[in-house]
C-alpha cells in the first residue's frame, strides 16, 4: 500500500503540522489527518457505489494530499497544493499516469457537480459528505448554502 507512505513522508508530515499550526482555536472544519481520512473512505464508497475504476492506492492518495496546499499562505489551496502533492507522490513511488490522475483531482476537488461521474467528481463529493454539520457548533456561522450543509450522516 503505497499510500502508507505517504503518511510518513516528511514533506507531508511538516504541511500537516503547518495546518494544524494555522488552525488553533478555528471554529469552524479544521482540516486534520481525521478529514483526510473520512475523505478517503467516504470517497472509495463513492468510487464502489458509481462504478468508478480507481485502485485505492489513488483514492486514498488524493484524499490525503488534497488540503495539503492549506500549509501554503496566499492563494488558492487547491491550486497551492498540486506541486507539493506532484513531490510527494514522486517520493512514495507513484508512476506517472496516477501522479498526474491524482493532481488534477486536487486541483479540481473545490468543484462539486450534480452527478457522480468521474473520480474528481466522487473526490469533491466525498469532501462535503465528510463533514459533521449536524453536530456543530458553528453551524449558522458556517459560509456554506443550506443544501451542501449535511444534515445527517450520509456516509
Ligand atoms: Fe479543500
Ligand atoms: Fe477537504
Amino acid at each position: 500500500m503505497k499510500y502508507c507512505q505517504i503518511i510518513n513522508n516528511s514533506k507531508y508530515k511538516q504541511a500537516i503540522r503547518i495546518i494544524s499550526e494555522n488552525e488553533k482555536g478555528r471554529k469552524f472544519c479544521i482540516h486534520d489527518y481525521g478529514h483526510f481520512i473520512d475523505v478517503a473512505r467516504i470517497c472509495y464508497i463513492l468510487c464502489l457505489e458509481n462504478n468508478i475504476n480507481v485502485q485505492k492506492d489513488v483514492i486514498y492518495a488524493a484524499a490525503l494530499l488534497h488540503d495539503i496546499g492549506r500549509s501554503i499562505k496566499g492563494g488558492d489551496h487547491a491550486q497551492n497544493g498540486v506541486l507539493l502533492a506532484f513531490d510527494i507522490l514522486n517520493e512514495c513511488g507513484y508512476d506517472k499516469g496516477d501522479v498526474e490522475l491524482i493532481t488534477e483531482v486536487i486541483r479540481s476537488h473545490g468543484h462539486v457537480s450534480d452527478d457522480i461521474k468521474t473520480f474528481g467528481d466522487a473526490l469533491a463529493r466525498a469532501d462535503k459528505y465528510s463533514r459533521r454539520c449536524y453536530l456543530c457548533e458553528a453551524y449558522d456561522e458556517c459560509y456554506w448554502s443550506e443544501d451542501i450543509k449535511n444534515k445527517y450522516p450520509v456516509y
